[in-house]
């Protein structure tokens, strides 16, 4: 992340979420009307551009002639992945709820009802988290903590800010560990662990080394990851597929809920984008501290 400066990749995905959510009901596989309130002038227009019905069919015409949908579909497939996992937490009791990495996410607001009672925790780099509270106003009750993750410790902020570990907890870590390093990553996932007592969950997406993939897949993957570093937002941890599982049991968590990209694209992805599938690099992990 560049000093000062605001995620664009965060802008990015509110995009993405704004853009499915303009779809009919049918074709809609996330609801999220507050993410249009953080997009800027030009991530605005396109949302506006992308929204006639003939732009939207000439989107959908070109991820069928492709082999794969990619990052406009994955990322509110991950989105109703993590709703559905705080829901059923929801329902089983929860009292605290930390986002890590809140970027432009919009839960503490629209999924209000769900989270009456819940202590919510906004941590996120102090550029982006600035950006967020001007585009819209802070929601009550909401603690809202600037913290770099890749350098400064967040326990001893979170705890000094009311959390307390021995309460029904979850983590919230969407579309954010790959921008870290692995020691860091694992870094945090050690520090999660410490704050959430057994049974607390921690949901988040990973990207999975694809297996052998053809030439321009190869290099459209490369591309989607240079992409990121020209933003200043390099990917810097992806997991080989045989790993998933011991580098999460390895710090304390076991797998409650597994969606990699084949089984994300049989739940979510419905209506006209049914019968797609999903890049196979992306998986959301629903994990249960042992
Ligand atoms: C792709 S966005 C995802 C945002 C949000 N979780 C979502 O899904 O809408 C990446 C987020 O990670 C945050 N992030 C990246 N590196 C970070 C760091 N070193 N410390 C804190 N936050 C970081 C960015 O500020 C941004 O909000």
């Amino acid at each position: 992340m560049k000093e000062g400066r605001p995620s664009q990749t965060a802008e990015q995905v509110a995009l993405t979420r704004a853009l499915a959510t303009a779809e009919a009901p049918a074709d809609r596989i996330c609801d999220d009307p507050i993410a249009l309130a953080y997009l800027g002038p030009a991530a605005r227009a396109t949302a506006l551009a992308l929204s006639p019905r003939a732009a939207r069919a000439a989107w959908r015409l070109a991820y069928r002639l492709l082999e794969w949908g990619g990052p406009e579909l994955f990322v509110p497939a991950r989105t109703a992945f993590i709703d559905e996992a705080l829901l059923r937490a929801a329902s089983r009791g929860l009292d605290q709820l930390v986002l890590l990495g809140a970027g432009y996410d919009s839960r503490a607001e629209r999924l209000a009802g769900t989270l009456r009672g819940v202590r919510v925790f906004e941590l996120d780099f102090p550029a982006t988290q600035a950006r967020k509270l001007r585009m819209r106003p802070p929601v009550p009750g909401v603690v809202y903590l600037p913290i770099d993750l890749s350098r400064q410790p967040f326990e001893e902020p979170l705890l000094t800010a009311g959390f307390d570990p021995s309460r029904r907890s979850a983590f919230l870590w969407e579309g954010v560990i790959y921008y870290l390093d692995r020691p860091r990553a694992a870094a945090v996932l050690d520090a999660i662990r410490r704050l959430l007592a057994p049974g607390g969950s921690l949901w988040l997406d990973c990207f999975v080394e694809p297996p052998a993939l053809s030439l321009p897949y190869r290099l459209a993957w490369r591309a989607g990851i240079a992409a990121a570093a020209l933003v200043g937002e390099p990917v810097r941890t992806t997991l080989a597929p045989s790993e998933v599982q011991s580098f999460f049991e390895a710090r304390g968590f076991g797998i409650a809920d597994r969606a990699d990209a084949a089984e994300l694209s049989a739940r979510y992805l419905r209506g006209r984008w049914a019968g797609l599938r999903l890049f196979p690099a992306w998986c959301c992990l629903d994990l249960e501290a042992a």
